[in-house]
């Protein structure tokens, strides 16, 4: 019985000490030769965070070597009683830490250079881009430099981690851009990122065809206007961060709208969002922020220098496109506003050059305006993002 249980083992070890493996993922491009090597194992040791697959029903450790060699994202792999796990990092890249449910490996590979490969060697070829294994638009290129770095993504500033697996949206733009937001998003709650990769929080966002996306930095009720006529968009004044979807008042936090505004291109105001099914045929207006930056400048007297260029604004269906119109905000004083002011283009007829207010500053309050015809009708103000 003994005798017959070591003529086993002895047979046995040799076997699983010489696996070898040649991986050649394309006929004319590099192979990956490599060995099994079981006295290079790291018993009781394992590496955190780091598997991408886990195969449970992979059971032994030559079937784990055979699956991680067949991948090009896999440099490791590990073994313990759940399974077979297949590691994108190594113990180059993170630590080991003992567990002693696991067993590691190192995939240990060299490369193989096929005569074509040697012909034009600045020709990389392995094939591991050919499955598009960069999520979320990021761009793959084949690597042949290294056996342990077989292809990168390069990812777009909405994606982040080796494959651009983790989708990090940054902006309400960045819904429209994901691959994986195939269909035209709709208006409502989502959440982004801030520029650490880390803090999440919410916004509420619109898409308008064919390329911008808005978000809602301000909007307040009419019977809410005494609180908000002095706060400009210079003010910092948070009201509801949890709630952006309740536009009776609502305002980002200033640090927000800066973060928002950096990567933006526009503004506008609306009357009246949620209740209407196309705001931009009354009572809108839409600038470019390089002709006034809302969110840092003040705009005031003299003339004519509080008349800004918008692209669009429409008061009580008068309308007009890339236009002058007065507009001012004045920090701890005025509400970010319009006014009808000769000198600028923007002159409704029946004006007479008394006040009228309208986005943001009303006095008096006209029921004509949408944005002010009931004491619960709604002011918005937006950032828009504009695809490319
Ligand atoms: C694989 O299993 C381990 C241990 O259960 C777990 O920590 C890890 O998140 C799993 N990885 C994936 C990609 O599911
Ligand atoms: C956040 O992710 C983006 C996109 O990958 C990257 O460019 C940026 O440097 C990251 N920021 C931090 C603070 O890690
Ligand atoms: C909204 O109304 C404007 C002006 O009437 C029109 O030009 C635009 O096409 C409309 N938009 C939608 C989405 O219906
Ligand atoms: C000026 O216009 C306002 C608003 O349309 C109106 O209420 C007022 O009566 C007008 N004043 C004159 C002198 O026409």
């Amino acid at each position: 019985m003994d005798i017959f249980f070591y003529a086993f083992i002895s047979l046995i070890i040799p076997i699983i000490k010489n696996v070898m493996s040649q991986v050649c993922p394309l006929q004319n491009g590099i192979c990956y030769g490599g060995t099994f090597e079981a006295n290079k194992r790291k018993k009781g040791q394992y590496l955190v965070g780091a598997s991408y697959k886990n195969l449970s029903t992979v059971r032994h450790i030559q079937g784990c070597f055979s699956a991680c060699v067949n991948e090009c994202l896999c440099r490791a792999y590990q073994m313990s009683s759940t399974g077979c796990e297949l590691l994108e990092e190594d113990k180059n890249s993170r630590t080991l830490e003992p567990n002693s449910d696991y067993i590691y490996f190192e995939l240990n590979q060299n490369i193989i250079r096929s005569t074509s490969y040697m012909a034009n060697p600045s020709i990389c070829k392995n094939g591991c881009c050919l499955s598009s294994p960069c999520l979320n638009g990021g761009t793959c290129t084949e690597q042949c430099e290294h056996p342990k770095t077989k292809f990168v993504c390069v990812c777009p500033s909405y994606a982040i981690g080796k494959r651009c697996e983790h989708f990090m949206p940054k902006s309400c733009l960045d819904f429209y851009k994901a691959p994986n937001a195939r269909i035209k998003p709709t208006r409502g709650v989502y959440t982004i990122f801030k520029n650490d990769n880390s803090t999440l929080f919410k916004v509420y966002c619109d898409f308008t065809q064919p390329n911008k996306a808005w978000t809602l930095i301000e909007s307040f009720a009419t019977k809410h206007i005494q609180e908000f006529r002095p706060k400009s968009f210079m003010e910092d004044y948070p009201l509801n961060q949890e709630t952006p979807g309740n536009h009776k008042k609502y305002r980002l936090a200033r640090q927000d709208m800066q973060m928002i505004k950096a990567t933006a291109m526009s503004y506008r105001a609306t009357c009246k969002f949620l209740t209407r099914a196309n705001v931009t045929d009354r009572d809108y207006m839409e600038g470019r922020l390089s002709a006034w930056d809302i969110i840092e400048e003040a705009s005031d007297d003299p003339y004519p220098e509080y008349c800004r260029r918008l692209t669009y604004v429409n008061v009580e269906g008068y309308s007009c496109s890339d236009c002058t119109m007065a507009l001012f905000q004045k920090k701890g004083t005025w509400h970010a506003h319009g006014e009808m002011r000769h000198g600028c283009d923007f002159q409704p007829p029946g004006y007479n050059n008394t006040a009228w207010q309208v986005f943001g500053w009303y006095q008096p309050i006209r029921s004509s305006f949408l944005c002010t015809d009931s004491e619960d009708s709604t002011t918005e103000y937006w950032l828009g993002h504009e695809m490319k």
